[in-house]
């Protein structure tokens, strides 16, 4: 067990996120630690910690202290004996994707079409794509939070008290629109759990109680009370607001890094600039959050 370890947090002077420095995540952490990680989790919404070493069991247990684990629905894609851990991966074998090739590939909260969607999602960088010495595979985050603060006022008295319904299969569509899916489609099962929900188009954070803009384009595909041309016009308008460039932090990975974000009060964009032979391969694990208000 870590006890108080001298953490330093670390603003990445962009909209937002922090580096924390001083931590080894593969050890158990004492609660006042864990505080300090959490509060700055609530306030930056993108923590990266470098130089990590983890064991898929050490990942498991560093994400349990934030909420209960979230299995993704796709089974094919989760680590043997693992299944708490999704691969998100461009590697193949036997001419088959061992994890998603496609995550992330348009702005995004993560599986918005949950009834619980998660809280936080846990990125762990195994293997990087690298080129004449450059990373590849960057993940540009953007703060949905900020964007809400942004908005006139006009449009923020619009919007309160709308609601829209996301759905796996229109964001999945949409993606596949534009040449960027490549997944598996769920099984009869699965699809069970993939039935369109519907969540506030401005929800508080749980935490710290600061609102934010939730609708993404594509995952979006209504607004109840409005015509359908005029809600995807919304969504569109909606999204395009939380993509702004202000709101940005951008990180450019190397192996070892472990990045957790807070699926509130952020977007994100994960950039498909390599192609095999380099490979990437991240663990991924995700917590359950409350249901959005
Ligand atoms: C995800 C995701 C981004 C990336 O795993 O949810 O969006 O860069 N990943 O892999
Ligand atoms: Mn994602």
């Amino acid at each position: 067990m870590l006890k108080n370890p001298a953490i330093e947090v670390i603003p990445t002077g962009q909209a937002c996120g922090a580096n924390i420095h001083g931590i080894d995540l593969s050890q158990p952490l004492d609660d006042p630690t864990f505080e300090k990680i959490l509060a700055a989790f609530a306030k930056y919404g993108i923590l990266v910690f470098h130089e990590q070493n983890m064991l898929p069991q050490q990942q498991i247990e560093f994400s349990k202290r934030f909420g209960e684990i979230d299995i993704y629905v796709l089974s094919e894609y989760t680590l043997d004996r693992y299944p708490e851990i999704l691969l998100i991966s461009n590697v193949q074998k036997n001419g088959k994707n061992i994890g998603l090739a496609d995550a992330g590939t348009t702005w995004h909260t993560d599986t918005s079409y949950l009834k619980r969607p998660p809280l936080a999602t846990f990125l762990y960088a195994k293997e990087v794509p690298i080129k004449d010495g450059v990373v590849l595979g960057d993940t540009i985050f953007s703060s949905a939070a900020a964007a809400y603060d942004k908005l006139n006022e006009a449009m923020k008295i619009k919007i309160e008290g709308l609601t829209a319904i996301h759905s796996y299969h229109g964001k999945h569509t949409a993606r596949a629109n534009l040449g960027r899916s490549n997944r598996i489609k769920p099984s009869q099962e699965e699809n069970r759990a993939l039935q369109p929900v519907e969540h506030p188009v401005v929800r508080r954070h749980p935490i710290s109680g600061r609102k934010a803009i939730y609708v993404a384009a594509g995952e979006c595909v209504s607004i109840p009370g409005l015509e359908t041309e005029d809600a995807l016009a919304l969504i569109e308008e909606l999204a395009a607001q939380i993509t702004k460039e202000e709101f940005h932090y951008h990180h450019h990975w190397q192996e070892g890094d472990f990045v957790i974000w807070d699926n509130c009060q952020l977007q994100h964009l994960a950039v498909r600039d390599y192609e095999l032979p380099l490979r990437r391969i991240m663990h991924r694990t995700q917590v359950k959050g409350p249901i959005p208000i």
